[in-house]
């Protein structure tokens, strides 16, 4: 999608200055080192993986674009484990790392990270996984970089809405209400828990009549998804009308499941999730889901590269989007098949 002509200005301004304050006398050789120490929650989330994907096109465009630059990041799976991530954090700072980028395991425990990186004065930004605003503020040098859960759900049951008054026929019923369930991700996740919530209060809010069958968490995952959704189907059968899911990868595991079973389309039931990732934009283009809701990752690898780059250097980030000097969130926005050529990604 858009290319980074804020990044491109951004680190223009950036470096120069970085290069006449750094090691000048290395004139015509890489004179200016910054190393990103970087863990994620779990590198098979597809989610994650195209967002660090992202982030290390913007490495290499950055060390391609800016002589005398050498961004490197050393980069790490934690495989779920907060223990095996917090030793990761470890070998960052014995590594030499200037600063961290965590997406934590557990969102509710970042404490030993952030003592680490205290002790050794080295900032920490913290992405997707939401840390509680208290452990935020334990230290200046940490910060957040993530989205609007509540917008994320609002725009998945406004978009939910406006297709159940565009396809009158998904009240298969004729009740005039949608019977619907929800897939849900991780229990604790400040996603699962708000998307839940926030897109069902959307479509009340349109007007549309609903009735809720059941929840079921299925973790972000698209194997659990199609798993969980075969449960629902064999206790509900086709009274399902519309899947809610909190992500792309769980939309996609409960339309397997009826790819599964051969359902017709006419007896499917309208399934929706949120990302835009790769696989979700070809689920929608292909019809197995009605939209999805973007999750600007390119937008958020963007800000972290530029955050990172400013605390590194010590340099204040003036010109980043920053609320309470901490918190950088992307916007969300709809997809339907009406505006996905607009996300070619
Ligand atoms: C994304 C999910 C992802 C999760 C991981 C959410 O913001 O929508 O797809 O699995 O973050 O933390």
């Amino acid at each position: 999608m858009r290319k980074s002509k804020f990044l491109s200005i951004f680190l223009a301004v950036f470096l120069s200055a970085a290069l006449m304050a750094g090691c000048g006398s290395d004139t015509g050789r890489r004179n200016r080192e910054v190393r990103i120490g970087m863990t994620v929650y779990d590198e098979y989330d597809t989610f994650l993986s195209e967002l660090t994907e992202d982030f290390m096109a913007d490495v290499a465009e950055v060390n391609a674009r800016e002589q005398g630059t050498a961004v490197s990041v050393l980069r790490f799976n934690a495989a779920q484990s907060q223990i095996t991530q917090n030793e990761q954090v470890e070998k960052m700072i014995s590594k030499g790392c200037n600063v961290i980028c965590v997406n934590l395991v557990d969102r509710t425990d970042p404490s030993m990270i952030i003592e680490m990186a205290r002790e050794a004065d080295i900032p920490v930004i913290f992405f997707n996984r939401e840390l509680v605003e208290e452990d935020l503020m334990s230290w200046d040098r940490l910060y957040y970089v993530g989205a609007d859960a509540f917008e994320s759900g609002k725009i998945e049951g406004r978009t939910a809405a406006a297709y159940l008054k565009a396809h009158p026929e998904t009240d298969r019923s004729g009740d005039g209400v949608i019977q619907y369930v929800v897939l849900e991700g991780e229990a604790g996740h400040q996603d699962s828990i708000v998307r839940s919530e926030t897109s069902v209060d959307a479509l009340i809010e349109e007007g549309i009549q609903i009735e809720k069958l059941e929840s079921s968490i299925a973790n972000w995952n698209r194997g659990q998804a199609q798993n969980r959704m075969g449960q629902l189907i064999d206790r509900h059968g086709d009274a399902i009308e519309l899947v809610l899911a909190n992500n792309d990868d769980m939309a996609l595991g409960a339309a397997d499941e009826y790819d599964r079973r051969e359902t017709p389309a006419k007896e499917r039931p309208a399934i929706i999730g949120i990302d835009g990732t790769k696989v979700g934009l070809e689920g929608v283009r292909n019809e197995k889901l009605i939209g999805t809701v973007y999750n600007d990752r390119k937008g958020q690898a963007e800000a972290m590269l530029k955050l990172a780059l400013a605390v590194a250097a010590g340099e204040p980030a003036d010109d980043l989007p920053l609320a309470d000097g901490k918190y950088i969130r992307l916007p969300y926005a709809e997809i339907t098949m009406e505006n996905i050529d607009q996300y070619d990604n």
